[in-house]
């Protein structure tokens, strides 16, 4: 297995950023969507500090310092153009750029009460993702929230990135979701969850298509025994 963080870091996150702008002044309603289905579960908890893995702009981050009233933001991301764009917008956003595998690169960011973690965990290197996973654990507060979006198949399948020829770079989509490893440590509550089929998603096609591999979970849990 090689180490496809390495690659995003150096390559594909700049890559990937060019070939997806938008305009940078609207925040898709789709991202937002994740955040405010879950904005009735949070409303009596206190949320002053966020951490996005895999942040992109900072678009999201930013959006939901505002909507929890929360002091401060902190974003990792391996593309330092995405970073550039979030600096000149949000100023609660401080950004990191490196992957999650990487801790001695973010180790000054504090426990947060609540991490995002919005399509990321199917491109992290299956290499690193016990690192990854872990570091992120790390950075939950007791009684802390994680908000994941993922792919929910019924099959564990890995996708080549169709955009990358001179390397192996997997999209990771496996069983339960990465919520379910989450679940499976006993640390964390799946406090509510929506399951759906993204219909406007352009699949890779050239693999053998099954509808199921384009099914999603948006998940809201709590870390605590
Ligand atoms: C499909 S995009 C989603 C971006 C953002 N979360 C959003 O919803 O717009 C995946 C993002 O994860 C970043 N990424 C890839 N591997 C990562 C890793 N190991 N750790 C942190 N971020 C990573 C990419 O650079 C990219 O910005």
């Amino acid at each position: 297995m090689k180490n496809q963080d390495k690659y995003y870091l150096k390559n594909e996150a700049d890559a990937f950023f060019y070939r997806n702008k938008y305009n940078f002044d609207n925040i898709p309603s789709k991202k937002k969507d994740l955040v405010d289905k879950f904005q009735n579960n949070l409303k009596h908890s206190s949320i002053k500090n966020i951490l996005e893995i895999g942040c992109h702009i900072g678009d999201l981050l930013n959006y939901s310092i505002t909507k929890f009233k929360a002091d401060k933001g902190f974003g990792i991301e391996p593309s330092k153009e995405a970073i550039t764009e979030g600096e000149k917008r949000f100023e609660k956003c401080s950004f990191y750029n490196t992957v999650a595998s990487e801790m001695d690169n973010f180790k000054d960011i504090p426990k947060c009460d609540l991490i995002i973690v919005n399509d990321v965990f199917c491109w992290m290197s299956r290499e690193t993702i016990f690192k990854s996973l872990a570091n992120i654990d790390n950075k939950i507060n007791d009684n802390g929230f994680i908000i994941i979006r993922d792919f929910y198949p019924n099959f564990k399948i890995r996708n080549r990135n169709k955009h990358v020829n001179d390397s192996d770079v997997y999209c990771h989509k496996i069983v339960g979701s990465h919520v379910n490893l989450f679940l499976q440590i006993g640390c964390y509550q799946l406090i509510n969850s929506q399951v759906f089929i993204d219909d406007n998603f352009n699949l890779s096609l050239p693999n053998k298509y099954d509808y199921s591999e384009n099914r999603w979970i948006d998940a809201l849990l709590k870390k605590t025994w």
